[in-house]
């Protein structure tokens, strides 16, 4: 298979954890006869740097060649201390989505046994958790209207879903939890948020077609609390823009380390894939951040784009049988673990990519 995939690395980690990521896509390319082509473009603070703004056009233009886009991160402290400017990293993320129409964002909360003790959550609490998000992308607060008004002393920015924008992810969500164990919670603030009824009457109708699918609704808060006091009641959770970044964040304890979780975000046309985690400025160039996030991002792509699924569990196999090593990056790493088991974000994805094997018998060290 001939795929063009574009890398976005964009800032801080992002360049040391997409590194890794395209390490493990070209030993896949390599091991399952597949040809790869890779090409880079600019996006976030570096954009900004080098062109003034954080999505470049020529950026775009090469996204609209893309068969997938692995993206690392965008994000910088000097944007997140001066709240008064104008031009910012997340602009560029935010209008990725939005120009590529990736509405939906899957964000899957699964727990390698092997990393039980890394939660700060009991393990008894959390064996066995596997919770699949679908995170609206392109509406919410995110991109309603937004000003300032009363001379700069008042700012706004409005929460709005339209009845397609809600149908559209939730008929994602319901087949979704068609294929799983057929439960759907879908997240939202209906006793206060006007936005929030809408969403709850239109998953409410969509549902209609799924009889199959149990529905049932949690309001974001109570949602926040039970996914920390139970998180095995969930299966798949179907939320808006805001209350999804929220909880993802949340639910990323449960897999251990915020640096574990991929996600893919789709919509009518090509796939983005990226680690949950931001661009992590504070340990930015040490060569420590866990690579796992985006090599498990690749995994998403191979299944979901390109419809490689012996490939994509090849990826995810080899990740198991690392952890089962006793491999770790500082972040999933506890007292247990050995000095020399402690490995850099380079080292991650050696290991990693060593284990991709097409032939499965065959083992690496
Ligand atoms: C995420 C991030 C982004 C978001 C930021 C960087 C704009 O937190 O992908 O979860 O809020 O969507
Ligand atoms: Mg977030």
């Amino acid at each position: 298979m001939k795929k063009l995939i574009i890398i976005l690395p964009g800032d801080g980690i992002g360049k040391e954890v997409t590194a890794q990521g395209r390490k493990v896509l070209e030993k896949v390319a390599h091991e399952f006869r597949h040809q790869f082509e890779f090409k880079e473009a600019l996006i976030g603070h570096e954009a900004i740097e080098a062109t003034g703004t954080s999505l470049p056009d020529e950026t775009l233009s090469i996204l609209k060649q893309a068969d997938a886009i692995l993206f690392g991160a965008v994000g910088h402290p000097y944007y997140d201390n001066n709240p008064s400017l104008k031009v910012r990293p997340e602009q560029g993320l935010l209008k990725m989505r939005k120009e590529l129409g990736l509405y939906a964002n899957l964000r899957p909360i699964k727990l390698f046994d092997e990393l039980l003790d890394a939660s700060s959550i009991k393990p008894e609490i959390l064996k066995g958790s596997d919770i699949l998000f679908f995170r609206e992308l392109t509406g919410d607060v995110y991109f309603g209207e937004k000003g300032r008004k009363d001379n700069d002393t008042t700012a706004y920015d409005v929460m709005i879903y339209s009845k397609y924008e809600i149908e559209r992810i939730a008929h994602k969500a319901f087949a979704a939890a068609q294929t799983r164990k057929k439960k759907l919670v879908s997240v939202d603030k209906a006793n206060v948020l006007e936005s929030s009824r809408l969403w709850r009457s239109v998953v409410q109708e969509v549902g209609k077609d799924y009889p199959d699918v149990q529905l049932s609704h949690l309001f974001v808060d109570a949602a926040a609390m039970k996914l920390i006091q139970d998180p095995r009641s969930f299966d798949v959770v179907l939320t808006g823009n805001l209350f999804g970044d929220i909880l993802t964040d949340e639910a990323s304890q449960i897999a251990g380390s915020m640096g574990m979780l991929a996600s893919a975000s789709i919509g009518d046309t090509v796939g983005l894939y990226e680690p949950i985690h931001g661009s992590a400025h504070d340990i930015t160039g040490k060569g420590i951040a866990n690579p796992l996030a985006s090599i498990l991002s690749t995994a998403l792509m191979l299944d979901i784009s390109f419809g490689l699924k012996e490939e994509s569990e090849s990826v995810i196999d080899a990740v198991s049988q690392t952890l089962k090593a006793g491999f770790r990056t500082v972040d999933i790493a506890d007292s247990n673990t050995a000095k020399d088991k402690i490995l850099s974000t380079e080292q991650m994805g050696i290991k990693v990519s060593h284990r991709i094997h097409a032939n499965k018998t065959v083992l690496a060290n």
